[in-house]
């Protein structure tokens, strides 16, 4: 007999509504390099800050790799049962990346970018963190997307010890960890969720 495959289409809308963060995922799943890489690329096609792309991905798909996550994370299980963990690091020193990124301007438009960039960023180490955790920010949000239309689900994670990790995956000074997100096949659904009505959430004009 032919094996049917069901193909769900889902509108835009519905498609951003199906995210949910789910907590337990089916083991023993690997994510291929090429699963792993359309991933990153999508994630990567995030918007940032004068392009700097302040985000850096710590994929972590070895098994003993999401063990000495466990405790990182307060014995949270789904960082050994995803088929990845994928830390969404943000770069303190992104302005280091506007002579690359501005490679193919002109070279009065790339002095001038760099200018404007070296000038925000000189002295300004707050500045660094806020930009290095918005733009990253977004880079998250569009992976767990982007991991959702590829068949995965995954969970945003903030409950795990920063210094720990950093201790334990060796994570240079140039970067701070933004979030946590466990990438896999659902074992079970998410639970559901809710949101605050939307006159919680919004002020028109001004307070
Ligand atoms: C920054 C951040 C940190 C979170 N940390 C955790 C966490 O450590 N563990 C966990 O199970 N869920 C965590 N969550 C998931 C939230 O509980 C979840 O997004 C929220 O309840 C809404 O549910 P939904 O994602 O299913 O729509 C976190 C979410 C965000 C955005």
């Amino acid at each position: 007999m032919m094996s049917q495959q069901v193909e769900t289409v889902f509108s835009a809308e519905q498609f951003l509504l199906s995210r949910h963060s789910v907590r337990q995922y089916v083991p023993g799943i690997t994510m291929s390099d090429e699963e792993l890489n359309e991933l990153l690329t999508l994630a990567s096609s995030a918007p940032s800050s004068w392009n700097l792309q302040h985000w850096r991905f710590l994929v972590i798909r070895e098994q003993a790799g999401k063990e000495r996550l466990l405790p990182i994370a307060y014995g949270q299980q789904q960082v050994v049962d995803a088929s990845a963990v994928i830390v969404v690091l943000g770069d303190l020193e992104a302005n280091k990346v506007a002579e690359q990124v501005y490679e193919q301007a002109t070279p009065e438009i790339r002095s001038m970018m760099k200018q404007q960039v070296d000038g925000a960023y000189a002295n300004n180490p707050v500045l660094a963190r806020d930009e290095a955790i918005r733009n990253a920010s977004f880079a998250a949000q569009q992976l767990m997307l982007a991991a959702k239309a590829k068949g995965y689900d995954t969970v945003p994670m903030g409950g795990y010890d920063a210094k720990a990790l950093i201790r334990e995956f060796s994570i240079p000074e140039r970067y701070v960890p933004v979030v946590m997100i466990p990438v896999g096949k659902a074992a079970k659904p998410a639970r559901p969720t809710g949101r605050l009505p939307l006159e919680h959430q919004t002020i028109h004009e001004s307070f």
